[in-house]
């Protein structure tokens, strides 16, 4: 199933809605991890993530073939090779990746439908213990240029209550990523 109001604009305009460095800087992976993306459109972050270390290795999934295909051309672009793109629904079948096998999962302008708490049970499932799952999402209290519609868009709030009896708690560190996004980051507990 795909997400509502998941479509996505022309690229460049896309990769504009970001501070991507300071995205990426806020992540602070830590060398030789095993990363999730689910849903990662063109690559906007699954590309600069790859090229922090050719030691990290990501396991990206879209349901969309086109953007399948521009990822694994903007990555082969890239010179990077440690990325497998996987066009797969997610929310129906799931990853099907090993239980407590993967170190950081990045749910990045995604969760913005009613049942995310399937997404996050995933999610958790294949966390090691320690692991971070890190969310972005489009800000819904000021004007933004793109975005699912305001109603849909989620809070932290509701993230909070829908990763509850999951084993995810608060990592700390969640913050405004200017210009038109917030992030959080949860930890699954050891
Ligand atoms: C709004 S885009 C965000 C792309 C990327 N995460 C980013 O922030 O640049 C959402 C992406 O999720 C994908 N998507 C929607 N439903 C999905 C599903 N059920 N399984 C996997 N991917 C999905 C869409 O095709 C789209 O590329």
């Amino acid at each position: 199933m795909k997400i509502e109001d998941s479509g996505m604009p022309e690229e460049l305009y896309w990769n504009s809605l970001f501070n991507i460095k300071s995205i990426i800087d806020w992540l602070d992976i830590p060398e030789k991890s095993t990363i999730v993306e689910v849903g990662f459109g063109y690559g906007t972050f699954t590309v600069p993530i790859a090229a922090l270390s050719p030691k990290n290795t990501l396991v990206a999934f879209d349901i969309e073939p086109d953007m399948v295909e521009i990822a694994r051309r903007n990555l082969s672009n890239a010179g990077l090779s440690n990325v497998e793109c996987i066009l797969r629904d997610v929310l129906a079948e799931g990853t099907a990746l090993e239980s407590e096998s993967v170190d950081v999962v990045l749910l990045f302008n995604i969760l913005h439908f009613n049942e995310r708490n399937l997404l996050l049970q995933e999610t958790s499932r294949i966390l090691k213990k320690g692991g971070i799952v890190a969310i972005i999402h489009w800000r819904k209290d000021i004007p933004t240029p793109r975005g699912p519609a305001i109603e849909l868009r989620p809070d932290i709030a509701q993230i909070m209550s829908a990763s509850e009896g999951l084993e995810l708690a608060f990592h700390g560190n969640s913050k405004a990523l200017k210009p038109y996004h917030w992030g959080i980051q949860l930890v699954k507990m050891p």
